[in-house]
């Protein structure tokens, strides 16, 4: 099928013009899983201040899912805090609870994560293993899987799955297990946003760098820290609002052109 024949001039005129690069997220209901961690804080802050309603997904880490919901309520947000353990199979009823407090769902962010059983890979056991496998890919993939079904119904959506450059370079010695379960959420990305076209759903991953969070303070230490920081281009960690920022600019029109893409947010590393 060939372009559409119009006089160059009349495709100019089919498009509003709009000078704002985020928009489109007002009103847009918003689950954010680890939305009590670094990046997942910076998410929950982002996409309040764009007007939408979110959902704050916790593990353990109540006071400041609470602590979130109490700012941004504040603000005129509507919001509610769900408690999950994802690496429960059972639990993973998160976007069906979502979807009885908010009628539906437009946009998935899986941002739950982590490394399990830190130990170097000739140590890993199967528990480790098989833990960071449901963290990291397991629960993104069945969370991702209720999620379409719904975004299916009510005319699209879009998932943004959290990935790592450990996808990329295969982890360190103490996170290859980590950085195979990343690799296999981004193929699901791809698989998912191949799916979910002809619905309208959008599916992209963005694959963090090195980026200053709780997670990242539990795994190095000082001397680490400034070799890490030698490797990376731009010479210094990545905030979570660095990731935060390219998951909002997927999340609005801005990315409605936008599926089936890994973004990496690195400093180039
Ligand atoms: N920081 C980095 O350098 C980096 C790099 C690449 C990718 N990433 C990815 O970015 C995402 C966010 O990481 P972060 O750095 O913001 O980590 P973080 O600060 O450690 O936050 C982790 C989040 O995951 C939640 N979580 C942990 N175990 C869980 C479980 N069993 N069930 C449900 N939720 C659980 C935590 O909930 P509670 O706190 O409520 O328990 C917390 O909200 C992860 O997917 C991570 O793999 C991070």
């Amino acid at each position: 099928m060939g372009l559409r024949k119009v006089k160059p001039h009349t495709v100019f005129r089919d498009h509003k013009l709009n000078h704002q690069i985020i928009s489109g997220l007002k009103e847009k209901k918003v689950l954010i899983t680890g939305a009590t961690g670094g990046i997942g804080s910076s998410l929950v802050r982002m996409f309040a201040n764009e007007g939408a309603t979110i959902g704050i997904h916790y593990h353990q880490n109540q006071k400041q899912a609470k602590s979130l919901l109490h700012d941004i309520e504040k603000d005129g947000v509507k919001a509610k805090c769900f408690q999950a353990d994802l690496l429960s199979t059972n639990e993973l009823t998160l976007v069906q609870q979502f979807i009885e407090q908010f009628d539906n769902i437009d946009i998935l962010v899986n941002n739950a994560g982590g490394i399990l059983g830190l130990k170097d890979f000739l140590e890993v056991d199967e528990s480790a293993w098989n833990e960071t496998h449901r963290l990291n890919i397991q629960a993104p993939f069945f969370l991702a899987q209720q999620a379409f079904v719904n975004m299916k119904k009510h005319g699209g959506g879009k998932i943004i799955n959290i990935s790592s450059i450990a996808a990329k370079y295969g982890g360190s010695s103490k996170s290859l297990h980590y950085g195979a379960a990343k690799a296999g959420l981004e193929a699901i990305t791809v698989g998912l946003a191949r799916a979910g076209a002809s619905h309208n759903i959008l599916v992209n991953a963005v694959q963090a760098g090195f980026i200053d969070t709780p997670l990242q303070q539990r795994l190095i230490n000082e001397k680490n820290l400034k070799e890490r920081i030698d490797l990376i281009p731009l010479k210094r960690p990545g905030k979570p609002e660095d990731v935060a920022g390219a998951v909002v600019y997927l999340a609005s029109k801005a990315g409605d052109f936008i599926t089936g893409e890994i973004m990496t947010v690195s400093g180039g590393d």
